[in-house]
């Protein structure tokens, strides 16, 4: 199968597609700029991993138009909705200035509805397709100040539903991955901090922060040409959002 994976220069979009490169899939990643890309597709070179690339930003995806067509005339059975744009800094919801809470819905949701939109028309009329949305357990739990992460977040997971509901009868699914706290480029500002890891790791009922490495074999059942999970939601949480009491009390 071919499968797109957004943002694949990512701790997490590299984890799917090296998974998925393993499974023998032809895997095509994306990244913001051509530079962005270079770095990206290198970072394959090094593991001897041979992965396409085309550039799409999500903030202005129609330029990426082209490229992506070429991709969908050969064939795209797989599409994995990893990338997002770094949240602008952390605010209530009111204090996120409008253009900041703007541009964030333009790319994280209109961008990717944009993809979904443009791959679509290919996936049913090969009477084949799988779609996953990489989401969060921030849309459970309302983790403090991600008031545009989570109304994209959760925008896009209730898209999932309805195109679970509208694409089903074409053998075209779609389901979402909702992630735990990983240890990722984004979030080493956290975890690099000892404190950090040992309170989240005594909250996380598993015990520990998510690797990406965990990610790339839960996408195996949701990516595999012959299976029936549509419309569902995966948590690779650790066990959030519950949380075990004993972290919080310790002091
Ligand atoms: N890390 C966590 O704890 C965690 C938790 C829950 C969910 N998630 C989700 O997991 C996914 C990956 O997270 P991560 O921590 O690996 O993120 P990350 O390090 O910030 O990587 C984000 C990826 O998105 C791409 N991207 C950013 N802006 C873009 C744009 N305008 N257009 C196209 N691509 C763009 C980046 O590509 P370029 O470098 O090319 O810009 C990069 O590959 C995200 O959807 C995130 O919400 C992560």
């Amino acid at each position: 199968m071919r499968v797109l994976v957004t943002g694949g220069g990512s701790d997490i979009g590299f984890a799917i597609a090296k998974r998925r490169l393993a499974q023998g899939d032809d895997v095509v990643i994306t990244a913001s700029t051509p530079e962005s890309l270079e770095r990206a597709l290198s970072r394959y070179r090094v593991e001897g991993l041979d992965a396409k690339g085309l550039v799409l930003d999500l903030a202005a995806p129609a330029q990426g138009d082209a490229a992506l067509g070429e991709v969908l005339e050969s064939g795209l059975q797989g599409l994995v909705l990893n990338a997002w744009t770094r949240r602008p800094p952390l605010h209530r919801f009111h204090e996120l200035p409008q253009e900041a809470l703007d541009a964030d819905v333009a790319a994280n949701l209109m961008g990717n509805v944009w993809l979904i939109r443009r791959v679509l028309p290919a996936m049913v009329s090969a009477r084949q397709g799988r779609i996953v949305l990489v989401s969060s357990v921030s849309t459970v739990n309302g983790t403090g100040r991600y008031g545009a992460y989570i109304l994209c977040k959760s925008a896009l997971e209730g898209l999932m539903r309805n195109l679970a509901v509208d694409y089903g009868e074409f053998n075209v699914l779609s389901n979402t991955v909702r992630l735990g706290i990983f240890k990722t480029e984004r979030t080493k500002k956290y975890w690099s901090r000892a404190r950090y890891v040992e309170r989240m790791g005594g909250v996380i009922p598993q015990g520990t922060l998510g690797e990406p490495g965990h990610v790339g074999e839960v996408l195996d059942p949701l990516l595999a040409s012959h299976q029936y999970i549509n419309g569902a939601v995966l948590d690779v949480t650790g066990g959030l959002p519950m949380f075990r009491l004993e972290g919080v009390l310790r002091p």
